[in-house]
């Protein structure tokens, strides 16, 4: 049975509950009623003085009430909480539908080409100049395209090196996915797909889950590869030395070829350019700075793609996007690439009406 006072406690509770109109005013209701001073805590506390026989009952009748207004406090928070969250998420409301506002036309506000994309028409330039086209591919890749076909076993130290992204789920042919980690299954996709000679470059993302002020979890590699009969190593390093020199305008850079090791080439090499370590300054000043990496297409890797190693030969080369941008231009940081800070586009835009080319002069 509730007594008088505990039933005209419970009404005052729950009218101050239902009153409280934000989480706290609740947490005030809460401290009042059942804080170490509140009203119901009082009344536990005095329950000592109650007559031994009717403490027993009085005791059940407090907690229960305790526990009801336990109860009804948490349903009034979940409530509020609810409230508080539709109320943000209208307030917060983004209309992704909104236009562009407008600009006059034919000023400096138009627009600009972010300079990830210059680079990007600028290898498609130079690289279009000696007869290369460009492909594409899925970024979501299978395990075989980004590893297996390229002759990186299962177990092999690359896939560790690479901190993979896996996917959930596997492709039609039972691949697990994976976000691709180079390139270089654009070598593979364009050997299945298409018959020598083969000359083709792939810009565009990958994926490694790496992050600091030189190194994004998504960012941006080339590759390039040339299938023909009779390709040899001048051929690779002809044809990098003039792509080095044409993209950063220097036209005596120092290029120097540095044995190396990728499982999909053999021989392997890695490509370095001549700078000064101390001024940043490109080609002159006697130090050296790794630029890519390149190699003869290793015979493995052309018998996975049905080609024979005795009839076809080839070279392959991947780099990073970001890093000979920002070597080219001096910056010293990754990070606002991806920011969309428009200080910083403004200022590292190109024109978008002087779009690369051979003939403009890159
Ligand atoms: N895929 C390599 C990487 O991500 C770069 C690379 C090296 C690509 C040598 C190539 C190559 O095609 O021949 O580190």
């Amino acid at each position: 049975m509730m007594t008088d006072d505990l039933a005209a406690l419970r009404t005052e509770a729950e009218a101050a509950l239902a009153g409280a109109a934000d989480l706290r005013a609740l947490d005030a209701v809460r401290v009042a009623v059942l804080g170490k001073s509140g009203s119901l805590s009082g009344l536990l506390k005095g329950l000592g003085a109650v007559p031994a026989d009717q403490r027993k009952e009085r005791g059940a009748a407090l907690n229960r009430l305790k526990g009801e207004v336990e109860a009804l406090l948490e349903a009034r928070k979940t409530a509020l909480e609810a409230e508080a969250l539709t109320a943000r998420l209208k307030a917060e409301r983004l209309d992704v539908s909104l236009p562009p506002r407008p600009f006059a036309p034919g000023t400096a506000a138009d627009g600009g080409i972010h300079p990830i994309s210059r680079t990007i028409d600028e290898l498609t330039a130079i690289f279009g100049s000696m007869g290369f086209r460009v492909v594409e591919g899925p970024d979501i890749e299978g395990d075989w395209y980004n590893f297996g076909a390229l002759n990186i076993p299962d177990h092999h130290p690359a896939r560790q090196d690479h901190d993979t992204f896996y996917m959930p789920g596997t492709d039609a042919a039972g691949q697990r996915l994976v976000l691709r980690t180079q390139t270089s299954p654009l070598q593979i996709r364009t050997m299945l797909g298409e018959p020598p000679p083969i000359r083709i470059i792939a810009p565009g993302r990958t994926y490694r889950a790496d992050h600091d002020a030189t190194h994004s979890p998504m960012f941006h590699q080339v590759e390039g590869l040339v299938i023909d009969r009779g390709i040899t190593l001048g051929h690779l390093k002809g044809c990098l030395t003039d792509f080095l020199r044409a993209f950063f305008g220097i036209s005596d850079l120092p290029v120097r070829f540095r044995s190396s090791y990728f499982p999909f080439t053999e021989p392997s090499m890695e490509v370095d350019i001549g700078w000064n370590r101390k001024t940043g300054e490109l080609g002159g000043g006697g130090d050296w700075l790794e630029i890519l990496g390149s190699g003869m297409v290793h015979p493995k890797v052309l018998a996975n793609c049905g080609l024979d190693p005795r009839e076809w030969q080839g070279f392959a080369f991947g780099m990073g996007i970001e890093r000979i941008t920002m070597l080219k231009h001096g910056m010293p940081d990754l990070r606002p690439f991806y920011e969309s800070d428009l200080r910083w586009l403004r200022h590292w835009a190109a024109d978008p009406l002087a779009p690369a080319s051979l003939h403009e002069g890159i």
